[in-house]
């Protein structure tokens, strides 16, 4: 079984960890204060979850960055990020578009303070409480966007996303895609199903 390591155990972690478990991942949760702080969290996630350092789940295959956007600057040091798939789910919502960071896109600066990761924004566009619902629509999915400048690292995600019953759609690399899903952008909460 796949461990997905998760940095942010709030509304956002959480909704993840629930789709991850229900679907045979691992997964190793934590926040800033320490996995002695996350005994209730853990034990209402069920089998599979555990509470981790942070550095502990940066360690793993999968990372998902599940912190306020503030805070991503401060996980650079958390381990070597060189080549790791790490899924961003913050958003922006303490700036403006981007015009604070040379018109990057959240993610593009999300990926400037984890070098060499391969960044794939995703888990974003969702309210946390649609997040951790039920994918399945009727006869439809619900919809899970994602963007990155790595092929193979998009694929990895998606066959993720795919596993725990979302359809996941590539809106293409960071600098276009991902601003499409960030806060302020068209897609950002938009809860769409696909047939
Ligand atoms: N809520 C939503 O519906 C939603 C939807 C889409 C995207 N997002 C984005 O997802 C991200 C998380 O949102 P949320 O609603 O889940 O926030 P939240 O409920 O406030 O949770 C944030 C988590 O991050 C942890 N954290 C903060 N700084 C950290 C650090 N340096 N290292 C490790 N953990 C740290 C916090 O724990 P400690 O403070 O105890 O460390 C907390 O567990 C944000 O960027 C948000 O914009 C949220």
């Amino acid at each position: 079984m796949k461990a997905i390591g998760i940095i942010g155990a709030g509304n956002i972690g959480k909704a993840v960890a629930t789709q991850s478990l229900a679907n045979d991942f691992l997964v190793l949760i934590s926040n800033s204060k320490g996995p002695e702080t996350l005994t209730a969290v853990v034990e209402k996630l069920g089998t599979g979850a555990k509470a981790v350092t942070a550095t502990e789940a940066a360690a793993a295959d999968i990372v998902v960055i599940a912190v306020p956007w503030t805070k991503v600057k401060d996980l650079t040091r958390l381990t070597d990020w060189n080549g790791k798939i790490v899924i961003d789910a913050s958003n922006r919502f303490e700036q403006g578009n981007g015009v604070e960071d040379g018109g990057l896109a959240s993610s593009e600066v999300v990926q400037n303070h984890l070098p060499g990761a391969k960044v794939v924004k995703g888990f974003n566009t969702l309210f946390a409480g649609v997040l951790a619902g039920d994918p399945q629509v009727g006869n439809g999915k619900r919809v899970l966007f994602i963007s990155g400048d790595d092929k193979d690292a998009k694929a990895t995600v998606s066959a993720i996303i795919g596993k725990i019953g979302f359809a996941p759609i590539d809106l293409g690399p960071l600098a276009a895609g991902g601003k499409l899903q960030q806060f302020n952008w068209p897609l950002a909460s938009k809860n769409f199903v696909i047939l």
